[in-house]
């Protein structure tokens, strides 16, 4: 089939480098004599358009991207709540249940003179694109997280602009940690996956990082407090990852899983920071840096894959693949079946090179 008109919807958490990849897809699409259009909020300006008094589909010209490289967040809009395979729906008794309406969403793509689509998102998002690609509507994935836990990539955009801003602030607190003599956590996110808690722990040299392939046992994280101590270092530096658990022990949930929305994560840096205070008997303080990490200008490095990603996507639907996500495999930007990119996720290998270096270098990682 010969494509006119493409689409283009950006999925799940705001990540940097979304602007970059809307860009660049409208860009290539242009050039291709092809229009575009954005998606507001996911797919939630096709599903129920009637809640955007403009319309739930903005047409993207030449004109709608000028500047939009550098710039953190999505045009379109995103969220974590509209997944079309499990849309919260309002039921009897005030209850919310979770209903498919992919059908309707394919649907709405074909009434809308909509040719084929760029899906931009994480896991959640790219299952959502795997489905409708499986209903026949011609679709191109793009991978995104700062939680770098997508599988088939070497990276995604934006977990640079995470850890290069993570490192940034655990530089900062060294300066506090030192003059006061404490023991400062950060607890940064990433999910169930410790990628950046362990890159910017090694970059800025932190002295334990707890991360959720490894669980730790508080004991040991106090024991290298007290060896610090004995070698005249007054103060620790702690990163923990948001899914960071005690061996035997769970996750720390903030939200439980509720209809159409998955349980959010976050308090552990405070429960580490308590025991180790008794254990340790220093003064502990916890920073919790959450959506810090998501927002602002993306590095260099994430502008580049952004913009690489939205190009590629573009260029499978011309080549005429469908069901694909565009993937880094340096030098090379590849398609993968998005069947493959969200079948597991991405953690950490243990035994991987970055781990050994960190050991290498003394950290800790509780275990
Ligand atoms: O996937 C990106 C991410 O920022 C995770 O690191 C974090 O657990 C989650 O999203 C938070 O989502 P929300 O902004 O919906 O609380």
């Amino acid at each position: 089939m010969s494509i006119r008109r493409i689409a283009v919807s950006t999925g799940g958490g705001d990540a940097p480098g979304l602007n970059a990849v809307i860009r660049a897809v409208v860009l290539s699409a242009l050039r291709r004599g092809w229009r575009c259009v954005g998606i507001r909020d996911g797919y939630n300006g096709l599903l129920d358009p009637r809640g955007y008094p403009h319309g739930g589909l903005v047409a993207l010209e030449r004109d709608s991207v000028r500047g939009l490289t550098h710039l953190g967040g999505t045009i379109l809009g995103t969220t974590n709540r509209g997944n079309p395979l499990r849309y919260p729906t309002p039921a009897p008794e005030g209850r919310t249940v979770e209903t498919d309406r992919t059908d309707e969403l394919v649907a709405r793509f074909r009434e809308e003179g909509l040719d084929a689509l760029v899906a931009v998102g994480g896991d959640g998002s790219l299952a959502i694109a795997h489905a409708l690609a499986r209903q026949g509507l011609p679709v191109v994935g793009v991978p995104k997280t700062i939680d770098n836990d997508l599988d088939q990539t070497v990276v995604t955009f934006g977990f640079d602009t995470a850890v290069e801003f993570a490192t940034e602030c655990i530089d900062r607190l060294h300066s506090t940690a030192e003059s006061h003599q404490r023991v400062l956590v950060i607890e940064v996110m990433g999910r169930y996956a410790g990628w950046i808690a362990l890159h910017a722990g090694v970059a800025a040299s932190a002295d334990a990082i707890l991360i959720p392939e490894i669980p730790y046992a508080i004991e040991r994280v106090a024991e290298k407090i007290a060896e610090r101590e004995r070698n005249g270092r007054h103060f620790s530096i702690v990163v923990v990852a948001e899914g960071a658990r005690p061996r035997g022990g769970g996750l720390t949930v903030q939200e439980a899983a509720a209809a159409g929305r998955a349980e959010r994560l976050g308090g552990v840096g405070e429960k580490v920071a308590a025991e180790l205070s008794r254990l340790t008997g220093k003064e502990s303080r916890t920073v919790v840096l959450g959506h810090l990490l998501r927002g602002g200008r993306p590095t260099a490095n994430d502008r580049l894959i952004a913009l690489r990603f939205g190009a590629a996507a573009v260029r499978a639907l011309a080549e005429g693949h469908s069901g694909v996500m565009v993937a880094l495999n340096p030098p090379e930007v590849l398609y993968v079946p998005l069947s493959a990119g969200i079948r597991r996720m991405k953690c950490v290998p243990v035994e991987g090179d970055t781990v050994r270096t960190a050991r290498d270098l003394g950290i800790s990682f509780g275990d």
